[in-house]
Parts: C-alpha cells; structure tokens; sequence
C-alpha cells in the first residue's frame, strides 16, 4: 500500500505562557500505518497532536498537513483531513440525542446531504451505538460517550484519524472492536496516530510506536524495535508488554532466543524451537 506523508512536524517548539511544553519535536505521520504515540502524563503527547489539525500552532518550527504550513490554514479546512478525538469526550459533544450528534457533524464538515442519513446508520451500528440513538449524550457511560465521540469523527471520513487515549474506560470487548475498526480503517490508506499507555493495545494494532519523554520525542521505529527497547521504554516510564517481559526474564535465565517476541504464538514458537534443538521437543 503507498503510504503518503500526511503530518510533518518539523522540530517544533511550544510553551504555554512561558511554560515550555513541546522542545524541538519532529515526527512523520503517514498514510497507512498505525502510529502510537506513548509516554509519561505531562510529556506534551495531547499538545503536540493538537499541532496535527492546527489547534495550536507552532512558536518555533513547522507543521506541515498534507503540504500545508498549518499556520496559514484554518482549523476548519484542516479538521476535514485531520480529525482529532480529545481524551475526554465531553469536550466535544454537545447535540441533544446520539443520532443528531452524527448528523450534525456530518453536516459541519459538508458531507453531501444526500449521504449523510445513511453514512450516519453505518457509523452508529458500526460502533454499536445505534440502540442508543434517541438518547442524549449526557446519558451515556463515559466509556460509551467516548465510543461516540470517536464514532462523530469517523462518521466524516478523515484521511487522518487521531484519537488521545482511546481504551480508556473501555472494556476488552470493545477495545478489541476498536482495534478491527482502526486496522479496517488502515487497511482503506488511513492514518491512524493513538495516543496511549496501553503498551498491549499498542502490541496489537501498532505498525511505529514514538516514546516522548519531558517534551521530546526520544525513541522513534517499528513497534518491535520499540516496545522492546526496556531502556527506552523505561524512560517513558512504560512497562515493556507482558510477553517480552516474560521472554526478557527467560533470557536472564540463560535462554536463547532469535528475536524478543511480541506475541504468545512468538513466544510459544521460541520456546518450542529451544526445547526441540535440546531434544525435548515433546514437553511442549
Ligand atoms: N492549557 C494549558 N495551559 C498551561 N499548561 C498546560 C496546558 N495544557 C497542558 N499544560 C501543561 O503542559 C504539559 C504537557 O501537557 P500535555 O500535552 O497534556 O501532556 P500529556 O498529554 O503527555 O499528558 C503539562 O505539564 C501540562 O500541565
Ligand atoms: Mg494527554
């Protein structure tokens, strides 16, 4: 699949009033690909993803979306590409029933009328959400307003989607059904940044993973190469997924392995391969 470089930010800084948050941040978004962006509370990962659709702009460096310098765009033009779901959902509903809260969206961001009943169907029974359609937002779970938030986004079709700590509140149930919809949602050329603690969430659906640390970007690669890093990870102040914790104990104790697995198969195929090479193939 062609990925397309869809964010370019560009050693940026950022203070609010005076107060340093973001110190000369670069970092690629593309088209296609899953990033996860992780790190300690207060390392600047919600404002730097509020550059991404021009919320914020730069005071020192470049946010380029799709090409254009974020400074000389509207909020509106680039929110069209670029939709962004905030960590707390009731930032940003505000209809009188779930229904409306789709169609009114829709409508802001100028999807043709003659679609917008129909692409606001899809969306609610795709995040399971239609049962609720004559209820007002504010009578929801939080996990479920949540749900509705990122489904309002979803709804326009962006071609970058960036969701600030998504699995919070939400169950294994639905967290994995997030993770088919972002992984559907990729497979279709999207790009999908993830701001999360959630290193097993990142496990299953991340293709890159960026570590920030005190208002930096201090690691940056695939998702193995990352979230296996424990000295990395550390500094992020991130526990490393439990499977390669397990495999980097295993390691401790002697055991040899060709690659720190990420996954239980991996493990399992490790473990099986040393057991065979020592001719106790059988005890697995
Ligand atoms: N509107 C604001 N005004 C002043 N300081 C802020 C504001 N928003 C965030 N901060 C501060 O900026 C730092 C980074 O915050 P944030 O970007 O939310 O980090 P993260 O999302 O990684 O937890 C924190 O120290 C936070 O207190
Ligand atoms: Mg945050």
């Amino acid at each position: 699949m062609l990925k397309e470089e869809a964010i370019i930010v560009k050693d940026v800084y950022f203070s609010y009033n005076g107060f340093e948050v973001l110190k000369g941040v670069s970092l690629t978004v593309r088209t296609g690909e899953v990033l996860a962006l992780m790190g300690e509370n207060g390392a600047g990962k919600t404002t730097l993803i509020k550059h991404f659709n021009g919320l914020l702009k730069p005071q020192k460096g470049r946010v380029l979306v799709f090409g254009k310098d974020t400074r000389e765009a509207s909020v509106a033009q680039l929110a069209r590409r670029v939709g962004l779901v905030f960590q707390n959902p009731d930032h940003q509903l505000f209809a009188e029933s779930v229904e409306e809260e789709i169609l009114f969206t829709l409508r802001n961001m100028g999807y043709p009328e003659s679609r917008v009943k129909e692409r606001c169907e899809y969306v609610l029974r795709l995040f399971d959400l239609d049962k609720y359609r004559q209820r007002s937002p504010y009578t929801l779970s939080i996990g479920e307003r949540k749900r509705l938030a990122i489904a309002a986004v979803v709804s326009h079709d962006p071609d970058v989607l960036v969701l600030d700590e998504p699995t919070a509140g939400q169950d294994y149930f639905n967290k994995s059904k997030l993770a088919r919809i972002i992984n559907a949602m990729k497979m279709k050329g999207k790009g999908i940044v993830i701001v999360t603690h959630d290193v097993e969430f990142a496990v299953q659906i991340a293709d890159r993973v960026a570590l920030m640390a005190n208002g930096r970007v201090i690691k940056v690669g695939s998702a193995r190469d990352v979230l296996t890093d424990e000295k990395g990870l550390r500094a992020a102040r991130l526990l490393p997924p439990q499977i390669a914790w397990t495999a980097s104990l295993l390691i401790q104790k002697g055991f040899t392995m060709s690659r720190i697995p990420m996954l239980p198969g991996e493990l399992y195929f490790e473990l099986a391969r040393m057991l065979d090479s020592r001719g106790e193939g059988g005890n697995l």
